[in-house]
């Protein structure tokens, strides 16, 4: 019998420890008598819409911060971060003549993965900064040890996170008239500008089009769906966050959409049970190390129905990997019929240092990555059905290349993620306009 804490008897990768467990069952208890930050209903409307992309009917488009952070819970990173998301979204729907599902990475992705458990400077080796929902980045023994108030903190910063999304796109922030919607602040000296221009023209010509023909006002073309996800890496968090909703089913309502990260997707594993019995649509990370025969038995496990919409393969294998194992894991899915959302994330098979020792992605190797894949699935009568980022609406330094040709020596320039290196505004304008041209 699954339960919410059956996870608690298997083993867990990236494991740490909570050192007070009188503590801890504070926190999760608390957790367990605050309302949950998502509705059922708005979930199950998200994975109606995923059942859309599967069938080919709209794209997903999911994206966001690597880590979000507690201090950067202000108004203008999470309006940019709205806002490019729905601009790319527009440029996406233009391009693919499809409605897209927009996904933020947003209001809970505070808990991070780590390859190394701890970290060393100079003589000092402490426990690895595993994200604001469990420990905190400063380097002494205080800040690094798993701290589970940092839940119920993160609870209320991803509640006014989302408070606030829900009020932008309630009162009209994605209104296409919006002059301010378009604002091309970043973008007026970029050589995208024109061509991003002319885009916007043409969407108002067949905006005004639809009004003069059909009468419909811009009101109504103004509200848009907006869905959150995160990676549900640590489970006592997610835990006292998931109710049993009126239909009989448990359903994770910290988010929407969580997915399991790559490095805690071992079958029999404690996130693998977990997510088996919550109702929500769902997405794993696969990478390059995920064996061809774990594929299908993964499947089975989180999506033993076959329903559409249930279940995203985010594949993210990297430019040296993507051609020879792509084609193995769509050909499983194919001969076993399984109903599975394809998604793409180019961006964590592709981070490198550079010699001065800064994470950093190549733009052409993310794109190429994305073409690639593309490719790749229509080859096979397969499609790939969305695409995931990491970015952000500032206009920061972090990836290389791209129209403005972004160099190694400008990285330190706006350098500001607390992990991996992200897409910035512009960046991620260019990207979707060359996605919608695949
Ligand atoms: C991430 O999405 O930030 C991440 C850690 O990804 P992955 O699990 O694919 O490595
Ligand atoms: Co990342």
């Amino acid at each position: 019998m699954w339960d919410p804490t059956s996870w608690q008897n298997k083993p867990s990768a990236q494991n740490f420890e909570y050192p007070n467990p009188a503590k801890l069952q504070a926190s999760v208890n608390k957790l367990a008598q605050l309302p949950p930050l998502v509705t059922a209903m708005e979930v199950s409307r998200l994975k109606e819409q995923l059942a859309k992309v599967v069938r080919g009917e709209a794209f997903l488009l999911q994206g966001g911060d690597c880590a979000e952070s507690f201090a950067n819970c202000r108004t203008q990173p999470i309006t940019n971060k709205l806002k490019i998301l729905l601009q790319m979204s527009l440029i996406l729907i233009h391009g693919m003549r499809k409605p897209v599902v927009r996904v933020g990475r947003i209001a809970g992705q505070y808990a991070k993965p780590r390859s190394d458990a701890t970290e060393t400077q100079g003589k000092i080796t402490l426990p690895s900064y595993r994200g604001d929902l469990i420990n905190k980045p400063g380097f002494s023994q205080q800040d690094r040890e798993p701290n589970p108030e940092l839940m119920v903190q993160g609870y209320h910063y991803a509640a006014v996170t989302l408070n606030y999304i829900r009020a932008l796109v309630d009162g009209g922030f994605a209104d296409l008239q919006h002059p301010e919607y378009w604002n091309l602040d970043f973008v007026k000296h970029s050589p995208l500008a024109e061509q991003y221009q002319n885009l916007v023209h043409s969407i108002n010509d067949t905006l005004s089009f639809i009004k003069s023909i059909s009468g419909i006002q811009a009101s109504s073309l103004s509200r848009v769906d907006f869905y959150t996800s995160h990676e549900a890496l640590n489970l006592f968090y997610e835990q006292p966050l998931t109710r049993k909703a009126d239909d009989g089913h448990y359903y994770d309502l910290s988010t929407h959409f969580p997915w399991i990260g790559m490095r805690t997707a071992q079958l029999g594993g404690a996130h693998v049970d977990y997510f088996r019995g919550i109702a929500n649509p769902i997405a794993v990370k696969i990478g390059a190390e995920m064996p061809a025969e774990d594929l299908l038995e993964l499947i089975d496990i989180l999506n033993p129905t076959n329903e559409a919409g249930r279940l995203t393969l985010i594949v993210r294998l990297g430019v040296a990997n993507v051609a020879k194992q792509l084609p193995k894991l769509i050909e499983i899915v194919k001969t076993k019929k399984k109903q599975i959302l394809w998604s793409c994330d180019p961006m964590h098979g592709n981070t490198h240092k550079t010699e001065s020792g800064i994470k950093t992605r190549r733009f052409d190797d993310i794109l190429f990555e994305l073409t690639q894949s593309f490719h790749i699935h229509r080859e096979m009568q397969s499609h790939l059905g969305g695409v995931h980022f990491e970015l952000t609406g500032e206009n920061v330094t972090e990836c290389i290349g791209g129209a403005r040709g972004l160099s190694e020596s400008d990285l330190s320039t706006a350098y500001e993620t607390l992990l991996d290196p992200r897409l910035n505004y512009e960046q991620s304008l260019e990207m979707a306009m060359l996605i919608a041209q695949q």
